[in-house]
């Protein structure tokens, strides 16, 4: 595991000339293409241009303050301003650098290479056929790639059964070409592009902020199947990132999950309530040394009992809240799941 660490590093100046290759830049290798081609007859889709954008006012402080993952989505279109806004947002083109090496846009890159790609799987857009598209950054449109059978499910499957990411209205999907930044870092390139992706998908966590849509990073997600899905040459370009995209709704308060909770969970009690809750065996909960620790198989994690919101395999849980008889022993534990469903594990002595 170790070994994996070191794509996180970069070098002192004395061993720079020694690691780091001559790049293909410096050896007068024509610059890569900063977006994928296509065939030039291919119609394309025209986008709403920033100048004309009435939305996304927001002021930044409210943006940053409210930021916060959102998976729970409502069943409402997205409309085509909202998806050109957060295109823009995430990957708008400003101009082409004179020298053709690069291009600015609204989020940054190392060397201005821009190595990602955004593909968007439609399910519901007004005005957009439900298919695979690619954005056409150089000139701010959208590229219709192909129908997907049954998208919501494949989606939903595709990211490690993450149902919800299936059913929203829009999903996001970058790819990486990564030839575009070791054209010029060569063996540095992939710290930097793994840094390039985190800035855009929290661009696309501000922007859908902006304008109260919601949104979630998804790490979980099939690599081979997605990059099959998309038709991607995986020598040079593969699905690095997922991100579904909603309209939400305010989920319940967590003071209202707790107000029938009848004590403050202490260690003391948490002691207790050893003891082993399941459902369907596939997610146990057991308490440790006053921890609150979820299993699945041979995973084990330390949980927060009250406000984390933990991924865990089959659904996602916002919050845990214990449940004691009259007697004051042990009942059950009520998970709230990010559904905003409540489940009942059992109490198994
Ligand atoms: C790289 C990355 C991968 C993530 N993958 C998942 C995921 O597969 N499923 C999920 O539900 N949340 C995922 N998340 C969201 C995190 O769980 C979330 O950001 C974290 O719990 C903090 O919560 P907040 O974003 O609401 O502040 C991911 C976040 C990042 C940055």
């Amino acid at each position: 595991m170790k070994e994996g660490r070191k794509f996180l590093h970069f070098l002192d100046s004395e061993e720079y000339d020694k690691i780091v290759p001559e790049s293909d830049e410096q050896k007068k290798v024509p610059p890569p293409l900063f977006q994928q081609s296509f065939p030039e007859d291919s119609p394309l889709i025209d986008l709403i241009p920033p100048d004309d954008f009435n939305i996304g006012k927001t002021p930044f402080l409210e943006l940053v303050n409210s930021r916060q993952s959102r998976r729970k989505y409502t069943l409402d279109p997205l409309t085509l301003e909202e998806l050109s806004f957060l295109l823009w947002s995430t990957q708008g083109v400003k101009n082409v650098l004179k020298s053709g090496r690069g291009v600015k846009r609204t989020v940054p890159s190392a060397g201005a290479k821009s190595p990602l790609e955004t593909y968007l799987v439609i399910n519901r857009v007004e005005g957009l056929e439900p298919g695979l598209y690619r954005y056409i950054s150089f000139s701010h449109q959208l590229l219709f790639l192909k129908t997907i059978d049954n998208a919501e499910e494949t989606m939903g499957k595709l990211s490690f059964d993450q149902k919800f990411v299936g059913i929203a209205p829009l999903i996001f999907c970058w790819t990486a070409v990564p030839y575009r930044t070791e054209w010029r870092y060569t063996i540095l390139s992939h710290k930097f592009i793994a840094i390039d992706l985190g800035i855009v998908c929290q661009a696309l966590y501000l922007s859908c902020e902006a304008v109260n849509l919601g949104t979630v990073a998804i790490g979980y997600y099939e690599q081979n199947k997605l990059d099959k899905l998309f038709d991607l040459n995986t020598d040079e370009e593969f699905v690095v990132l997922i991100a579904p995209v909603g309209r939400y709704e305010r989920e319940k308060k967590l003071t209202e999950f707790f107000k029938y909770a009848e004590k403050d969970i202490t260690p003391g009690i948490l002691k207790r309530l050893e003891g082993v809750y399941k459902r369907k065996n596939l997610v146990e909960f057991l308490i440790r040394e006053g921890n609150l620790i979820l299993k699945i198989d041979d995973f084990e994690e330390v949980l927060d009992p009250y406000n984390e919101l933990e991924f865990i395999g089959e659904q996602s849980c916002r919050a845990l809240r214990f449940e004691f008889t009259e007697e004051g022993r042990p009942g059950k534990i009520v998970v709230l799941t990010a559904n905003d469903e409540e489940i009942d594990f059992e109490y198994v002595e």
